[in-house]
């Protein structure tokens, strides 16, 4: 895991997103308010009473991140977010065309507060599954799987290969967003290192966090595995020339995720 300190310093030698990423910050319960729910209160393991190995405490996804990650998935099917703490994740997926969301998370006082936001917002297609992430039956008609930072190591791992097994026994294209500290190296490249899934799409988000987008089949070539530093990790350039010029790997007209006969593919087209 990442401490405060080092996350702090990283940001600050990133000027392109420090100022995003502090406005986040300080108005991060603003937008949790102008949303109309609660979910921008952080929470370590400890109080939560979570306390283990690879697991990671509650810290809701950026307002403005979000829509950077989901833009261009195919929004049909059921989203499920692991780790889904109070509901941000799932709230804001609510709002794309999925089938129904679902967010799996561990702690039930946040699970409590997550089922009050999605009465709050009067949402009808999500529901909140309290449970471990890796004993969580996923779905045969579950396509989209978002990890904001939630756990590691031997979790993740038995959480993807879950994923992976679930879409080889009901075949289908599944679609896998992650998103993490922009110096956290060995959260993305389990994603990466995962069997069967492929990298077709990485960005710096907003705040400057790490957004990468996976699948399970692709009609592109997979993007060159990652290389050791955290942030040349990432492959990413530490200050991206503009804010849609910072996709590696394909070419920019590549990055939109779309339904191609019925199926989930990348679709060569701008978005
Ligand atoms: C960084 S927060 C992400 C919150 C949410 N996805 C969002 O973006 O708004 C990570 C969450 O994962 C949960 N978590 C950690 N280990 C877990 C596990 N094994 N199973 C389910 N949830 C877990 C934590 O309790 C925490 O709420």
């Amino acid at each position: 895991m990442v401490g405060p300190l080092a996350e702090i310093g990283c940001r600050i030698r990133r000027p392109r997103t420090l100022a995003t990423w502090l406005i986040d910050r300080l108005f991060d319960h603003v937008f949790d308010q102008c949303f109309g729910i609660s979910s921008s209160t952080r929470a370590s393991l400890s109080s939560l009473n979570l306390e283990a190995v690879d697991r990671a405490g509650y810290q809701a996804i950026s307002y403005l991140d979000f829509p950077r990650l989901i833009d261009g998935v195919n929004a049909d099917g059921i989203f499920i977010d692991f780790g889904s703490g109070a509901g941000r994740c799932v709230c804001l997926a609510a709002q794309q065309s999925f089938e129904r969301v679902i967010g799996v998370e561990l702690s039930e006082s946040l699970c409590g507060l997550a089922r009050a936001n999605i009465r709050t917002r009067r949402i009808t297609n999500a529901q909140i599954e309290c449970a471990d992430a890796t004993a969580y039956q996923i779905p045969p008609e579950a396509t989209v799987f978002c990890f904001n930072n939630p756990f590691r190591g031997k979790i993740l791992e038995a959480v993807l290969a879950n994923i992976i097994r679930s879409a080889a026994e009901h075949s289908r294209a599944v679609t896998v967003l992650a998103s993490g500290s922009p110096i956290d190296a060995e959260f993305f490249r389990q994603f990466q290192e995962a069997q069967g899934l492929q990298l077709c799409w990485r960005t710096i988000l907003p705040t400057g966090c790490i957004g990468m987008v996976f699948m399970n089949s692709s009609p592109f070539p997979q993007i060159a595995p990652l290389e050791h530093d955290a942030r040349d990790h990432c492959n990413l350039p530490h200050e991206p020339a503009s804010d849609r010029d910072d996709d590696r790997g394909l070419p920019r007209s590549t990055r939109a995720l779309v339904k191609v006969n019925g199926q989930k593919s990348l679709r060569a087209s701008r978005v």
